[in-house]
C-alpha cells in the first residue's frame, strides 16, 4: 500500500517509537493520529503537525475508551489505513524475587496492556479497515504490531515482557491468515535497543555500554529507524504473517 493520503493511527504515538512512526507519517503527506494516554505530549505533538493531526485519549485496553478513538478518526478523517501498535510498558520482577514471589496483579498488567491491549486495537480498527475500497493490490488496510527481541531471549526478570511479546508475534499468522480473504495484511516488528524515553532515563555510561553489546551497527537504534521499517512493511504489500527483528544483530543476554 502506498503511504500516502491516508490515515493512519498510532497506539502509543507520544513518545519514543510511535511518535517517530507519526512524525515520520505525517512527514509523507498522511493524516495521523496519535492515540495515547500521555494527554500533554500527544496534544503538543498532534498541535505542532497541524490540521493533518489529531491527538485521542485512550487506554489501548479499555474497550469503551478505544472504540471511541475509533468512531472520533472515522469523524474526523472519514477512514482507517494503517495502525501501528506501540503503545507498551516494561517489567521487571522475577519469578522468585528477593521480596517474594513475581506479583500477579504486575504480571496480569503488562499483559493487558501489551498484549490484550495490541488485540483491542487490532479488533475495533480492522472493523474500519475492512469497509474500505481495495487498492489496485486488493488492500484495504495494514498493521504493524510492536514486539521485542526479549519475545525471543528474553532476560531474566522479563518473564512478564517476554510473555507479552511473544504472544503477540504468535498472534500475527492466524490474523494474517484470517485478514488474507479481506485484503488486510499485518506484521509485528521486534526492535531491540532504541534510544526512547525509555532507556534515555539511563546514565550515560550505562547507555554507552549498551549500545555497545549491539554489533554492527555498534549502537543504539534510532527511531526514526523503526519508523521506516513501519513504512517499508506497508509499501511492500508481499510481507504478511511475519516477525522482523530490527536490532543490529544482538542476541540478548541472560541478564
Ligand atoms: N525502546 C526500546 O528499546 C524497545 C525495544 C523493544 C520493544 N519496544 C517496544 O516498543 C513499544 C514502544 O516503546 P517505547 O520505547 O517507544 O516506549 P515509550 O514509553 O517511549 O512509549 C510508549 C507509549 O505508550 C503509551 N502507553 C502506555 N500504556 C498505554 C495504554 N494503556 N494505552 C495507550 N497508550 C499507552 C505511553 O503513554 C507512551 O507514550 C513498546 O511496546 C515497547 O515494548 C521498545
Amino acid at each position: 500500500m502506498k503511504s500516502k493520503n491516508k490515515v493512519v493511527i498510532v497506539a502509543g504515538g507520544a513518545s519514543g517509537l510511535g511518535e517517530a512512526t507519526i512524525r515520520w507519517f505525517a512527514g509523507k503527506g498522511n493524516r495521523v493520529v496519535i492515540l495515547d494516554l500521555a494527554e500533554e505530549k500527544g496534544r503538543k505533538i498532534a498541535r505542532e503537525l497541524g490540521d493533518n493531526a489529531l491527538f485521542v485519549k485512550a487506554s489501548v485496553t479499555e474497550e469503551k475508551e478505544m472504540q471511541a478513538a475509533v468512531n472520533t478518526t472515522i469523524e474526523c478523517f472519514g477512514r482507517i489505513d494503517i495502525l501501528v501498535t506501540c503503545a507498551g510498558i516494561n517489567s521487571q520482577d522475577k519469578v522468585l524475587g528477593k521480596k517474594g514471589v513475581h506479583p500477579l496483579d504486575t504480571f496480569n498488567n503488562v499483559i493487558q496492556i501489551n498484549l490484550v491491549g495490541t488485540f483491542n486495537a487490532i479488533r475495533l480498527v480492522s472493523e474500519q479497515m475492512a469497509k474500505n475500497d481495495p487498492d489496485d493490490e486488493g488492500e484495504r488496510g495494514v498493521i504493524v504490531c510492536t514486539s521485542s527481541a526479549a519475545a525471543f531471549e528474553g532476560q531474566i526478570g522479563q518473564v512478564a515482557y517476554s510473555a507479552s511479546k511473544g504472544a503477540i508475534n504468535s498472534m500475527v499468522l492466524p490474523i494474517a491468515r484470517e485478514f488474507a480473504s479481506i485484503g488486510i495484511r499485518i506484521n509485528a516488528i521486534a526492535p531491540g535497543i532504541f534510544e526512547t524515553p525509555l532507556l534515555m532515563a539511563l546514565p550515560e555510561n550505562v547507555l554507552e555500554a549498551l549500545g555497545r553489546t549491539v554489533p554492527f551497527p555498534n549502537r543504539l537504534g534510532r527511531p526514526v529507524e523503526f519508523a521506516q521499517l513501519v513504512d517499508s512493511v506497508v509499501e511492500n504489500t508481499m510481507i504478511n504473517g511475519e516477525v522482523i527483528r530490527l536490532d543490529g544483530a544482538i542476541r540478548m543476554q541472560a541478564r
